[in-house]
């Protein structure tokens, strides 16, 4: 089984890399081989928009260090992805992540039904686990409806990418505290138990 972990936190060593390799250890722990990439230390991109990738579906017409990471991603058996909560939403790395796997996503119109479409040519039944770090406790002291919407459109990266099995990690009230998860016994448990269970 092979593994890949994603940490979109611009922090080094702090809660969601600690998080995302809990879940790699417990998975290694189980005889997975496994691979960590901080997404901070690669020199990325965000998506152009200029549809160049609908005319080799699957390839990014930017060649910067996200392109062999998007052909890798499709050789793992589960990706893990970690990002911290950053304005109610994700980290600007794992968006800029998340808009190139547009290279994958054909769209249009079924001749025979008429009805639009689109499709990921990506390898489908891989299993996801989605890491999320925030500061803020739970629920949510102040306008908790901010965050309704969060789980729901990183459910829609798996989804899309046609996933065996999903399963998410919430760590709330880490406050600005880099090693919040480090010194949460329980939930680094709760992580190793995830990785192993893939
Ligand atoms: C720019 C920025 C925006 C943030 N926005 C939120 C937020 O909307 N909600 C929240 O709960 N925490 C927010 N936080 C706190 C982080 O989510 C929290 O510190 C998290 O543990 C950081 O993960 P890391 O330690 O892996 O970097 C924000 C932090 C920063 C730097």
């Amino acid at each position: 089984m092979k593994i890949i972990g994603i940490n979109a936190s611009p922090r080094k060593n702090a809660n969601t890399q600690t998080l995302v390799e809990a879940v790699l250890n417990g998975a290694a722990q189980k005889g997975a081989q496994t691979r960590l990439v901080n997404l901070r230390e690669l020199n990325i991109h965000g998506c152009l928009g200029c549809e160049g990738c609908k005319k080799q579906l699957g390839h990014c017409v930017q060649k910067d260090d996200l392109s062999p990471l998007l052909q890798d991603l499709k050789d793992y058996d589960a990706i893990v992805l970690g990002t911290p909560v950053y304005w109610f939403h994700v980290s600007a790395q794992l968006k800029m992540l998340v808009d190139r796997l547009y290279c994958f996503m054909e769209s249009g119109t079924d001749p025979d039904t008429g009805e639009a479409f689109f499709r990921f040519d990506f390898p489908a039944g891989k299993k996801f686990v989605l890491v999320v770090s925030r500061g803020d406790v739970e629920p949510a002291q102040m306008l908790p409806q901010f965050y309704d919407h969060l789980n729901e459109w990183l459910n829609i990266i798996p989804l899309s990418l046609g996933a065996g099995n999903i399963e998410f990690l919430h760590q709330y009230g880490a406050e600005i505290d880099r090693k919040a998860a480090k010194n949460d016994a329980g939930l680094i448990e709760k992580a190793e138990a995830l990785g192993a269970g893939l």
